[in-house]
């Protein structure tokens, strides 16, 4: 099918660029098993439109599941000095809805629906800085893409890249980081498994990331930018750490899809009395509920038990994009929905707060 797909777009001359505005069809041309649970998905245009896409930044997945649309981000594993595709790499999550499908179901040949790149974990372009990449299992997948640009761009590198996971079986691209840190001058790479699992012989130390290790793995970490992404409490561990070890906040970059805590945040800091109060239908649930003026859909939703996926919390993704049927709301987002949507009727209802009742399609 790869091979059809690249003679599809040979024949078809130049296709020009995607448009993530305009385009949102995607084709898989290969799929890899890198550990026991995790595979890389690669995907291509239908019509072999190029992808401008910065290490880093993730697509979001329509993932029909179930007669349901599950809307996933999923962050680009490739490096962007191969523009005719791009690889996500997916976990499967016990009970997850999304990963499993893709898992059990995707093949070669199938097309998704897709909005992207998005995501503002970036690194920053002063070629100057000294960079720690921090990841924690199925995390690594934007430092990844971002090991693997700076590969590309044969430039003087100066970095340090500790990835942690439960076991040295669970080390994803755990054979190609090595490699890389065999060829690049300027990588250092330390592997941090919490325990040896099934894998008696590794020689390496285990545990989790602490002050110890770090000050050990990485002596000028205040020098240094750190880029960090995993789940919610290793980020909160790396970011104490680095902190206490001379960081400043300005030079400590994260990313992550888990909004729990975002959004408790938000539903405290918007309880506030005295404003006015709309109700809210969710059509599909059929659910009512109340929203004031200061609180946006989503936290309300998800206090009140009604179902919204989500995952920034913050406007960016377009996990929690929506349809409103009818009422109008202030939103302020930050780039997680395409001015061709808004005009469709599709709203974020995470950082959108009520004008009016409102009728939802959810
Ligand atoms: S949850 Fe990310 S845009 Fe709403």
């Amino acid at each position: 099918m790869a091979t059809d797909l690249l003679q599809m777009q040979s024949k078809a001359g130049n296709p020009g660029n995607w448009d993530k505005e305009h385009d949102d069809t995607l084709v898989c041309i290969d799929i890899h098993q890198e550990t026991h649970d995790v595979r890389s998905f690669t995907f291509a245009s239908p019509d072999g439109k190029r992808f401008g896409f910065e290490s880093g930044q993730y697509f979001l997945f329509d993932i029909p599941v179930g007669g349901d649309i599950e809307p996933r981000c999923y962050s680009i594993s490739s490096s962007p000095h191969r523009p005719n595709a791009f690889t996500v790499t997916v976990k499967r999550v016990p009970g997850g809805r999304a990963s499993n499908w893709l898992h059990d179901n995707l093949a070669v040949g199938m097309t998704l629906k897709a909005q992207g790149p998005l995501g503002h974990f970036i690194r920053p372009r002063d070629a100057a800085r000294k960079l720690l990449l921090i990841s924690g299992g199925s995390g690594i997948t934007p430092v990844m893409s971002i090991v693997r640009d700076l590969a590309d761009r044969c430039e003087p590198t100066d970095i340090v890249f500790v990835h942690a996971a439960r076991t040295p079986l669970d080390l994803i691209f755990r054979h190609e980081l090595s490699w890389l840190a065999s060829r690049m001058k300027g990588l250092r790479l330390h592997f941090l498994p919490e325990g040896v699992g099934a894998e008696p012989s590794w020689a390496g130390l285990t545990g989790r990331i602490s002050p110890e290790f770090i000050k050990l793995a990485v002596p000028d970490i205040a020098d240094r930018i750190v880029m960090c992404c995993g789940p919610a409490p290793f980020m909160a561990a790396a970011r104490s750490i680095s902190s206490s070890l001379g960081v400043p906040s300005s030079n400590y970059i994260e990313e992550s899809f888990d909004a729990a805590v975002t959004e408790e945040t938000a539903i405290a800091a918007e309880e506030m009395p005295g404003n006015a109060v709309f109700q809210v239908e969710f059509v599909k649930q059929a659910r009512k509920i109340e929203v004031s003026s200061e609180q946006t859909v989503l936290s309300s939703a998800k206090k009140s038990g009604v179902r919204l996926p989500s995952s920034c919390a913050n406007g960016v993704c377009g996990t929690c994009k929506s349809k409103l049927l009818s009422g109008s709301v202030e939103m302020n987002h930050n780039g997680g929905i395409r001015q061709r949507e808004i005009d469709a009727g599709l709203f974020l209802p995470c950082c959108s707060k009520p004008l009016s009742d409102l009728v939802v399609d959810r």
